[in-house]
């Protein structure tokens, strides 16, 4: 809804050609395409009196699978320099299908409509990709900005396109995929929301939160439009979980939810009904010998201090399910926890002094 040009889900589900449902009190349900819905930077065609109820689109075919790459400058919450969703249909060794969505290269997301219609009957080899490549960056309109130059934006269309492109013809677009994917509510057991513990659907102000705060059972009614973050400040005053950006960008609010970490500032707080919530005072009262606060201190890891409460509780995550990992595995952990003293060498050989 906020139609940000450089939106993630958008252009996947621009290259299945959703559909999006609005409803108004007054003048009921209307559904509309992508291209009607989106009208430019942050602008829709969302009226005051509407929201949107749905989203919808057909599942893809037995011949068709789908990809989604994105540049950003770095791995985890960073909004996207190029982003590029592309959907093939193979039949016979010959493209039946394309769609092609780009994003954050235009005032919405485009699709790559010149490019889509000459991979047509094509076959799946190189210098088709590279002319495709080449008409998708023809259709992107970037910008210069912050993140980047309009050409280098250009370039990294066709790279991105051309790279979708030969994982779906080799079917290697699932290698990327993390093992266990980061996610803000996900039951990874099961890979599904588990819909028993959280009750984020029935929000009403009598609406009981009941759950395990740092071990100790905690109860609380009406905090159905908090996030979970205010309610374990202001509710229940914990303040070392800091608020950065609450926009899920900086990581400063992160806690552990039945031992994962999460943004506190992007759930609300009725997602914490039924489960395990860990805060850092969780970790600094019941276990002042945890190693990675000692390391911390003896590293000198924190300078001004203000990410440090988020870095420890997604430093804690990743020990407590990975005991041994790796420098790689550290840094992708951490990647969505900025710290703006630029400390991270010092966090990061205190997270190493606490593994060993
Ligand atoms: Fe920045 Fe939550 S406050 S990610």
């Amino acid at each position: 809804a906020f139609a940000s040009p450089a939106g993630d889900t958008i252009p996947p589900l621009w290259s299945l050609d959703a559909t999006i449902t609005l409803a108004s009190r007054a003048r009921g349900q209307r559904e509309l395409s992508f291209p009607e819905f989106f009208l430019g930077v942050q602008r829709t065609a969302l009226q005051p009196d509407e929201m949107i109820v749905s989203i919808q689109f057909p599942s893809m075919k037995p011949e068709e699978r789908g990809t989604f790459l994105k540049l950003g400058l770095r791995k985890a919450q960073a909004i996207a320099v190029v982003n590029v969703a592309v959907v093939l249909g193979v039949d016979s060794d010959r493209i039946s299908s394309a769609s092609i969505a780009l994003g954050s290269v235009g005032p919405t997301i485009i699709r790559a409509n010149e490019a889509e219609e000459y991979l047509l009957g094509q076959p799946l080899d190189e210098d088709v990709f590279t002319k495709a490549g080449d008409l998708s960056a023809a259709a992107s309109q970037p910008i210069d900005d912050i993140r980047g130059s309009a050409d280098y934006r250009r370039a990294m269309v066709k790279v991105l396109t051309v790279r979708a492109l030969q994982q779906l013809r080799d079917g290697e677009e699932r290698q990327d995929w993390p093992d266990h994917p980061e996610s803000l509510h996900e039951n990874r057991e099961h890979g599904t929301e588990n819909r028993e513990t959280s009750h984020a659907g029935n929000q009403s102000p009598d609406d009981l939160i009941e759950f395990s705060l740092n071990g100790k059972p905690v109860s609380l009614r009406g905090r159905h439009c908090k996030s979970l973050l205010q309610m374990l400040r202001e509710d229940l005053n914990l303040i070392g979980t800091k608020e950065g950006c609450s926009e899920g960008e900086c990581g400063s609010c992160t806690i552990l939810l039945d031992g994962e970490p999460v943004l506190s500032c992007l759930l609300p707080a009725m997602k914490a009904h039924n489960r395990k919530v860990i805060t850092i005072e969780g970790v600094a009262t019941d276990e002042d010998s945890h190693p990675l606060l000692q390391s911390f201190v003896r590293e000198g890891a924190v300078q001004c201090g203000y990410c440090i409460p988020g870095v420890v509780m997604s430093s804690r995550g990743l020990l407590d399910r990975n005991p041994h990992p790796t420098d790689i595995e550290i840094r992708e952990a951490l990647s969505g926890n900025l710290c703006r003293c630029g400390n991270y060498l010092k966090i990061i050989s205190a997270i190493r002094m606490a593994v060993e």
